[in-house]
């Protein structure tokens, strides 16, 4: 009895299973949607794509690059654009990404949207200078038990032009039975420095890029990236600026200090470096530096785990304790965070609290 159950389960399964592939395949193979017009901003520029794939592929194979952090999988929320005419329903995996608003502004997960016929959308202009880069890793190094940073050298084209704090997404080869992946990364070189990229990559347990990036790729490999990316840089008041960053949320803060420093911009800027232990610890030298050489900086680095009984003479406890006992009052000043959703989250609620307006606070979410 029981066995014939588990026969009729099984062929049910399998006939499920040959039933979706045939459906992909007549999707691939049979349905011939043939040449797709993409018209772009009004009909200021009309694309003609072969109609199939998503419309975050179509455009990229016309080198228009969008943001895409999770590569597609309809995650990341990153590749949202305008959809006016022709994006057809909005599919169950975009639901949770949109607000009513944007439901009514036609907002869609390009990645999501299949071109299916003629498309009317909406591209902002910053992302036309989008460009694919090859590039070569000139340098990695290790900088604690499980962040590395990658110098890369462009190839090709040879020079990079992007603000300090943007991103760029890194494309990972295939390895171990892991699909070739695009992962979002900060700048942390400076933007004068337009022939080299740098970058700050932590290892995410079983994170299909960043074990690419710390445990496979090797000095001198090619490698494919696109950008810049983001929106996230210093904006041009002259308020006094808070940032707060752990681990490899650093990036794109020791770019943007490093760029004022060059511009000469005396803004009095604070940063908070958050740390488990003594070991999760880097580049404190190079920031004592900096603050050695422009007196309108100042660098807390603060950890939260480190034995009671250690050397640690510096700052102790959750980073956002650590805000909340330097600046009492907030309500002046403009914050730039960058981590982890939960540490961004708990920051904003500081800040808040101490007076800072919402519209002060300037974060990237890893
Ligand atoms: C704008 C931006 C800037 C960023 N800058 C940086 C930076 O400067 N430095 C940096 O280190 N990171 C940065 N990130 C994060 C980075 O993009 C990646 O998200 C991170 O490296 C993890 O990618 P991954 O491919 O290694 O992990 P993924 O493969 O995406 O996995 C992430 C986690 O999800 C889990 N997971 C994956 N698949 C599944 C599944 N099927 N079921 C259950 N769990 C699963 C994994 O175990 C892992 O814990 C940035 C992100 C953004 C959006
Ligand atoms: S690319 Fe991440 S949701 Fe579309």
């Amino acid at each position: 009895m029981l066995t014939s159950i588990l026969i009729s389960v099984g062929f049910l399964l399998a006939c499920g299973l040959i039933l979706a592939a045939l459906l992909v395949l007549a999707e691939k193979k049979i349905l011939n949607y043939g040449t797709c017009h993409i018209h772009i901003n009004n009909g200021k520029k009309t694309l003609d794509v072969e109609g199939g794939s998503s419309l975050l592929n179509s455009l990229a194979e016309q080198n228009i690059f969008i943001p895409s952090a999770c590569g597609g999988r309809g995650t990341c929320a990153y590749c949202k654009l305008k959809v006016n005419e022709g994006g057809g329903s909005i599919s169950p995996v975009e639901e949770p990404y949109l607000s009513p608003e944007e439901r009514q502004e036609h907002v869609r997960l390009s990645c999501q949207v299949k071109v299916r016929r003629d498309l009317s959308i909406e591209i902002p202009d910053d992302l036309f200078s989008v460009r694919r880069f090859h590039a070569k890793v000139a340098r990695k190094r290790a900088l604690t038990h499980d962040i590395v940073e990658l110098r890369l050298a462009l190839v090709e084209p040879t020079t990079i032009e992007f603000e300090a704090g943007q991103y760029i997404q890194l494309e990972s080869a295939e390895y171990k039975g892991h699909e070739a992946v695009m992962r979002g990364y900060s700048i942390s070189s400076v933007p004068s420095d337009k022939t080299h990229l740098e970058l700050i990559i932590r290892l995410v347990p079983d994170g299909i890029c960043s074990t690419w990036v710390v445990q496979h790729l090797k000095e001198g490999a090619n490698i494919t990236l696109s950008g810049p990316y983001g929106h996230f840089h210093l904006s041009d008041t002259t308020a006094p600026i808070i940032c707060i960053a752990g681990g490899s949320g650093m990036a794109p803060i020791w770019s943007i200090l490093r760029d004022m420093k060059e511009k000469g911009l005396n803004r009095p800027a604070t940063y908070f470096f958050g740390a488990l232990t003594q070991r999760d610890l880097f580049f404190l030298d190079e920031f004592k530096q900096l603050a050695k050489e422009c007196p309108w900086f100042t660098f807390v680095p603060a950890l939260s785990k480190e034995p009671a009984d250690s050397s640690w003479q510096g700052e102790r406890g959750l980073i956002t304790e650590v805000v909340d006992r330097h600046f009492p009052d907030t309500s002046q000043h403009e914050a730039y965070l960058c981590g982890s959703p939960g540490m961004i989250d708990a920051a904003i609620a500081v800040l808040k609290k101490n007076g800072m307006p919402e519209a002060n606070i300037f974060y990237d979410k890893f």
